[in-house]
């Protein structure tokens, strides 16, 4: 999905595009070259996804405050029932309605929102897609995120290390994959990362898995429900880890590792050696498990450093500036959007109270 990345040759070039909010190719997106700024007290609309993970709990919290505390009057609805990707559609129209200068968006589904975000245009709004891009439109402004694909690459890589460090006599390795979502966008954009360390080492007979499911459709986690992972899991041992060793899971995020996790103890495979698992969103539940070995690693995505990211950004446009960007820009499938991203951080035992410093409650779990 990322269509360029900051190289050195070309650090002059993505620097001055960074500055302007350009993309280097492409159309533009539909609405970003008109800024004309609104004012404080004006309403920023921040829908939100179902609470699949504490971070979406937390940025609502957070952005309630944040815009609060810029002198914005917050609009932050959560999408949770059953029909999300219905209702979160119609929590935005109510949002461009009551005149949001700004709709921050967490898309439930992220192919699901074009006429949605096309009338917010319309109706004068910007639209920043938050965490998750929104797809197959023109009408997106700015996409801001953590680095999704590099969140892959470092989950691919952890498995790979930890199984070396935790299986030293081992030549070859027996593991299983999980993705989230189909509706999540970033659900593909993990699994590729992941896959761009890890498919070398499949091909080369590093690794096997021993399912043989290694298509992105085979692994997916409906709704990223913990119950839906579980069930996969004590299905792939059930079917062939007869008498099999398991030495790996990829796992995308926390909530389904822990699922993972209760399943490899169900089937007796988390003895002698537990299997590693990854993770990602430092969940608190999760984070005792890192410092006892249970889960292996987990990335460290700060929420507040992503909403206050956000709300610079509705800062600079209310002052009708075009909003900062710093990695070129992220295709849609329609458009290159211009993207503000954040720095991933792998997080295991060995780094995990450093990695927390900043955050007392997650530290005070590394003790
Ligand atoms: C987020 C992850 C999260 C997942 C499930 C993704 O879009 O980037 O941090 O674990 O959604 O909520």
């Amino acid at each position: 999905m990322r269509k360029f990345a900051i190289t050195t040759v070309a650090i002059a070039g993505v620097a001055l595009m960074a500055l302007s909010g350009c993309s280097s190719r492409g159309a533009t997106p539909a609405g970003s070259g008109s800024a004309s700024g609104f004012a404080a007290g004006s309403t920023i609309g921040v829908a939100l996804p179902d609470k699949t993970s504490e971070n979406w709990v937390l940025a609502g919290k957070l952005f309630t405050d944040g815009l609060t505390a810029a002198g914005f009057k917050p609009d932050v609805q959560y999408a949770p029932s059953a029909n999300t990707a219905s209702e979160q559609a119609s929590q935005i129209s109510t949002m461009y309605t009551k005149g949001a200068k700004v709709i921050i968006i967490g898309a439930f589904d992220g192919k699901q929102l074009g006429s949605q975000v096309k009338t917010a245009h319309d109706n004068g709004a910007k639209v920043i897609a938050y965490d998750r891009i929104i797809q197959d439109t023109p009408n997106v402004d700015y996409y801001v995120a953590y680095d999704n694909e590099k969140v892959g690459e470092l989950q691919g890589q952890a498995l790979l290390d930890g199984m070396k460090a935790r299986f030293p006599a081992a030549k070859t390795y027996n593991i299983e994959l999980f993705s989230g979502a189909s509706t999540d966008p970033n659900a593909k954009v993990f699994f590729d990362g992941a896959m761009k360390i890890l498919q070398p080492k499949i091909d080369d007979g590093t690794l096997k898995v021993v399912s043989g499911q290694t298509a992105i459709a085979q692994t997916q986690t409906t709704g990223w429900l913990a119950a839906n992972a579980q069930t996969r899991m004590d299905t792939l041992l059930a079917g062939n880890y007869s008498g099999t060793v398991l030495n790996g899971v990829l796992s995308p995020n926390d909530t389904l590792a822990r699922a993972i996790i209760t399943s490899i103890k169900a089937a007796g495979k988390a003895t002698p050696v537990m299997p590693v698992v990854t993770g990602q969103d430092s969940e608190a539940a999760s984070i005792p498990l890192i410092m006892t070995g249970e889960q292996y690693s987990t990335i460290n995505k700060d929420t507040t450093k992503l909403v206050d990211q956000a709300i610079a950004m509705v800062k600079e446009l209310a002052a009708g500036k075009k909003a900062s960007t710093n990695a070129g820009a992220t295709n849609n499938g329609a458009v290159d959007v211009p993207t503000y991203y954040l720095p991933p951080e792998l997080v295991t035992k060995d780094n995990a109270a450093a990695s927390y410093a900043n955050n007392p409650t997650l530290e005070a779990l590394t003790k």
